[in-house]
């Protein structure tokens, strides 16, 4: 769906199709680049990445390997609760492979942190996180993340993947969420 069809929910278009299809672009020219000549595995974190896991995928102009996992922090609530578990692991051994993470967002690190660290005690040869937003003002753990769309506000932010108690999740651009909806 489009910005105009949930339009009294959202407060402020942050980036449009368009614009995230640019940025994407640009991050893909960039993995090229970098994983010239090896393997490379996209591993993207259910729910929220399916969108930005689908665009960069098929963006890349290289063979690549995807696989999934879900992990639950959140629940409906707008805060991370730090708490993170495993709802579906992978079926891919990571073994001597380049892993790149694809999430949505880097919110307080919290989950990618976690992440992180239970992936690489599975011996990969490379481990890098690709996230299409992040926010700077909103982080409690430091992430590095070797490719970031975007730094936004620390705002609610849904779409593209992004949802509020599972809504939004196919809105076509990312937009800060009215607050009377979550109030
Ligand atoms: C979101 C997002 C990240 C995480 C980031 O997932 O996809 O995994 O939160 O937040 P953090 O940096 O504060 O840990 P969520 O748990 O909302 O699940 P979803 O992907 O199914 O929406």
């Amino acid at each position: 769906m489009e910005p105009h069809d949930v339009e009294r929910d959202l407060s402020e278009i942050l980036y449009s199709e368009q614009q995230i299809r640019d940025r994407i672009a640009q991050i893909c020219r960039q993995i090229e680049i970098d994983y010239a000549g090896k393997d490379l595995l996209l591993v993207g974190v259910l729910r929220g990445a399916v969108m930005v896991m689908a665009d960069l995928a098929r963006e890349l102009k290289r063979d690549i390997e995807m696989d999934w996992m879900a992990v639950s922090s959140y629940g409906n609530s707008t805060e991370s609760s730090g708490v993170v578990r495993i709802v579906k692991d992978l079926d891919t051994d990571l073994a001597g492979r380049n892993v790149l993470i694809v999430e949505d967002i880097v919110d307080s690190g919290l989950t990618l942190s976690w992440l992180k660290a239970n992936l690489e005690s599975r011996n990969p040869a490379s481990l890098e996180i690709c996230a299409l937003l992040r926010k700077p003002e909103a982080e409690k753990v430091h992430i590095d993340a070797k490719y970031v769309g975007f730094d936004i506000p620390n705002a609610f932010v849904v779409g593209y993947g992004l949802d509020y108690a599972e809504r939004y999740r196919n809105l076509r651009a990312v937009a800060v969420l009215a607050p009377h909806i979550y109030a």
